[in-house]
């Protein structure tokens, strides 16, 4: 298992939209909502596009280029033209801190 990555202070998410974090091979884009912080793969699952830059709804993000929503719990693409979905990353708060664990699964964000 992959050991966690500090991301940053959950005080310096913004609520209003998405945040992309790179490291290694991760491109990951972040949510806060309230004191939640959600984390799914950045890249669309249709085309790539980032969804950190995506407007945020109901728990959901929406693709910026084509319009997809992703569930921001389970990755999941809930409407075309996505069909398949994202990878979810393991938050965790200590202390302030964000820390990001990956996926257990080799994902397409890691290829
Ligand atoms: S790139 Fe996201 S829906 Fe097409």
């Amino acid at each position: 298992m992959s050991a966690a990555v500090r991301v940053g202070a959950v005080s310096d998410l913004p609520t209003d939209r998405g945040v992309r974090v790179e490291w290694d091979d991760h491109r990951v884009a972040l949510f806060r909502i309230g004191d939640d912080v959600y984390a799914i793969g950045d890249r669309c699952s249709h085309a790539e596009a980032s969804l950190a830059e995506g407007l945020v709804f109901d728990g959901a993000v929406e693709c910026p280029r084509h319009g997809a929503e992703f569930d921001l719990g389970t990755g999941a693409a809930g409407s075309l033209p996505a069909t398949t979905p994202v990878p979810v990353y393991t938050v965790t708060i200590d202390d302030g801190d964000v820390f990001l664990t990956p996926p257990t699964v080799p994902t397409s964000e890691e290829s």
